[in-house]
């Protein structure tokens, strides 16, 4: 069971996708935190919060970079996931303490006390990721993956036209992650808004015997709430869970083509924006070099069913 790192910025799919990891049995050894939907701080504390709820309280949380690497914070989502991150939703107050280092140095710390083995999932801006990746240029050869949710192949942006929520919060921290020399799993807008969880399976959530998972339920309406105004209907769509799903093994990709990746940092319109060099898929084209990312554009049917399944296994777990 290879050992995990998360690094996130809860978030509710955020919250979503810790529940399904701790609930499919992943070896979490340490959660990093970044702003993004809410600030670092407020995201560390949702994530401790969440742990300890679903009696995982002794993984470590560290605290990462509250500001984008060359602009200030911009604020958050408060529209898409309420002032707190978490739709509003107060979790008991576990009380406990941050990890004594930041969240770069935790994810160097990992890296190096198992070379090789460590899962890294982002789920978030990349700002922390770009940090450790300064404190340690050698980290892509001490890690096993690197998954990113994050991006727009060839869909829409959800922020701009051209970029993704994540990748647009800090541009320069991403352009410098995927300039590095790792396996990267990028899984981007052209997957993510295609699998979505329902009013019933929100229900099936709600009705869980484990507090941290009605807890992610009642986070989940919030996000509900916010779909219904893009797609007319109560329902949500399912970014980080489903990177985190797919990071584990337990969701395939159907389509994953190989690519360049390289962020858009400038200031035009562009800012953002993944541009993956897909031409490989044009028949007969010569295959680009330089690609190091699989770009998944495409998962299993099963995917909400595998979100489900392992997230209400944590009633079972705790
Ligand atoms: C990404 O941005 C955040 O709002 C979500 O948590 C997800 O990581 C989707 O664009
Ligand atoms: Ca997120």
């Amino acid at each position: 069971n290879a050992p995990v790192f998360l690094d996130c910025d809860t978030g509710i799919d955020d919250a979503l996708a810790l529940a399904y990891l701790l609930g499919s049995g992943a070896n979490l050894v340490g959660v990093g935190s970044v702003s993004g939907n809410t600030d670092a701080l407020q995201g560390a504390t949702n994530t401790q919060n969440l742990l300890a709820l679903a009696g995982h309280g002794h993984v470590p949380v560290a605290l990462g970079h509250h500001h984008p690497q060359a602009r200030p914070y911009g604020g958050g989502a408060p529209h898409v996931h309420g002032q707190n991150g978490i739709g509003e939703v107060e979790l008991p107050d576990a009380g406990l303490e941050l990890a004594p280092e930041s969240a770069p140095e935790m994810l160097v710390r990992l890296a190096r006390a198992t070379p090789g083995q460590l899962r890294v999932i982002a789920i978030g801006p990349l700002t922390n990721i770009a940090a450790a990746l300064r404190l340690d240029p050698e980290l892509p050869g001490l890690i096993r993956e690197l998954t990113i949710m994050g991006g727009a192949a060839m869909a829409p942006g959800n922020i701009t036209p051209a970029s993704e929520a994540n990748i647009h919060n800090d541009p320069e921290a991403a352009a410098e992650v995927f300039a590095a020399d790792w396996e990267i799993v990028l899984v981007p807008l052209d997957v993510t808004m295609s699998h979505v969880l329902e009013e019933a399976d929100l229900e099936r959530l709600q009705a869980s015997e484990s507090p941290a998972v009605q807890a992610v339920g009642s986070m989940l309406g919030y996000y509900f709430d916010f779909y219904k105004g893009v797609f007319g209907r109560r329902c949500s769509v399912m970014h980080d869970p489903l990177a985190a799903a797919i990071a584990v093994g337990r969701v395939q990709a159907t389509s994953a083509p190989y690519a360049r990746v390289v962020v858009d940092a400038t200031d035009g319109p562009g800012r953002g924006q993944t541009i993956c060099d897909l031409r490989g898929l044009y028949k007969g084209y010569p295959k680009p070099s330089g690609a190091h990312c699989r770009v998944v554009l495409e998962a299993g049917e099963g995917a909400i069913d595998e979100i489900l399944r392992g997230t209400l296994a944590l009633a079972d777990a705790s």
